[in-house]
């Protein structure tokens, strides 16, 4: 008869039988900066994720470093929002001054720039409007490609467009190289779902769109294939690491990607996976180890790296020894 339980004995052939582990060097860590001073705000759906003003920034960057994080992804939210969201690629923007001030403060932070434009544009749409209310692929593509090149000059090490363009990897990569940054790479949020689980994040970025939805753009979440199809495109067009978001719920998608694609894939364990956690271990109905066993299960499905706001509270937990 197999019995399973031989090696299930007790903690050291556990330890020995485990086939996926977490590893701080896999988790990136989203951080929120607001124009202002003096701001550390929590974000009232994400407890323990926190609104920084660029002169508080350090606070969270220590922490990082104390942890053993070294990777972050960056959003901004800024002052002032208008129809073509000019703010997100101005040279004294949110995020450009975060990425200088990051840079400067520690060179070992490995730091990522979001790009889209629904944190900057009045109607919150993630591209230009046309005549009808219709997000307009092609005239969102060279401003996606500003926003690139001027976290670029501000110093970023990857950026990761999260508009859901089509085209928007190949414009990026030419934009890049163009102005002589053929290092920076590119992430591309691949098989990007139309879905619910961004509620809390829009909140915290001030994002969401003033008028209809983003399903024009983003996936229908009853689309296994069609990820499939979005991810091969964002490789041929030049993608150095393809993302999966949300996460839990869409696990068969990294799992099929990774039996037939061979670049990096990273998942983002998106604000509303995040809020339901917390808000269920508050109640009291779950064990925090639900945090471990949730995000364990996105590597065990093959992801490569996780965005994840549980970052800092899992490097702990590693550091303890799981
Ligand atoms: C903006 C963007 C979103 C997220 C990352 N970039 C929200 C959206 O598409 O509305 C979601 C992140 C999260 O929920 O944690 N394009
Ligand atoms: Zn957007």
């Amino acid at each position: 008869m197999y019995r399973g339980r031989r090696l299930r004995k007790n903690p050291v052939i556990r330890n020995m039988m485990k086939e996926t582990r977490l590893d701080k060097s896999e988790l990136i860590y989203p951080l929120f900066i607001v124009e202002g001073d003096n701001i550390k705000e929590e974000i009232a759906s994400m407890p323990n994720v926190y609104h920084y003003s660029i002169d508080r920034l350090h606070e969270v960057l220590d922490e990082m470093i104390s942890c053993g994080i070294f990777s972050c992804i960056l959003f901004g939210i800024p002052a002032h929002k208008d129809e073509t969201g000019s703010q997100a690629y101005a040279s004294d923007g949110i995020v450009q001054r975060a990425i200088r001030f990051i840079k400067a403060y520690d060179e070992r932070f490995y730091v990522i720039g979001d790009v889209c434009m629904c944190e900057y544009t009045s109607h919150g749409h993630c591209g230009i409007l046309d005549e009808h209310h219709d997000v307009d692929n092609d005239a969102t593509l060279p401003v996606l490609s500003k926003i690139a090149v001027s976290y670029a000059l501000a110093g970023i090490d990857m950026v990761a467009p999260s508009d859901m363009m089509d085209g928007h990897i190949k414009a990026l990569r030419e934009a890049l190289d163009e102005a002589g940054f053929t290092n920076v790479a590119i992430m591309g949020y691949s098989a990007k779902f139309a879905s619910s689980y961004y509620g809390p994040f829009r909140e915290a970025a001030d994002s969401a769109p003033c008028f209809g939805d983003r399903k024009s753009y983003q996936m229908d979440y009853a689309n296994g294939q069609e990820a499939q199809r979005e991810i091969l495109a964002d490789i041929e067009e030049g993608a150095d690491i393809v993302m999966v978001k949300p996460a839990l719920c869409y696990l068969d998608i990294v799992a099929r990607a990774k039996e037939h694609i061979h670049t990096p894939i990273c998942v983002y364990n998106v604000s509303g996976e995040y809020s339901m956690l917390m808000q269920a271990i508050y109640a009291g109905l779950m064990k925090e180890d639900v945090i471990y066993e949730s995000v364990l299960s996105m590597k065990r499905a093959g992801a490569d790296m996780i965005i994840t706001y549980f970052a800092l509270y899992l490097a702990q937990l590693i550091d303890e020894g799981g």
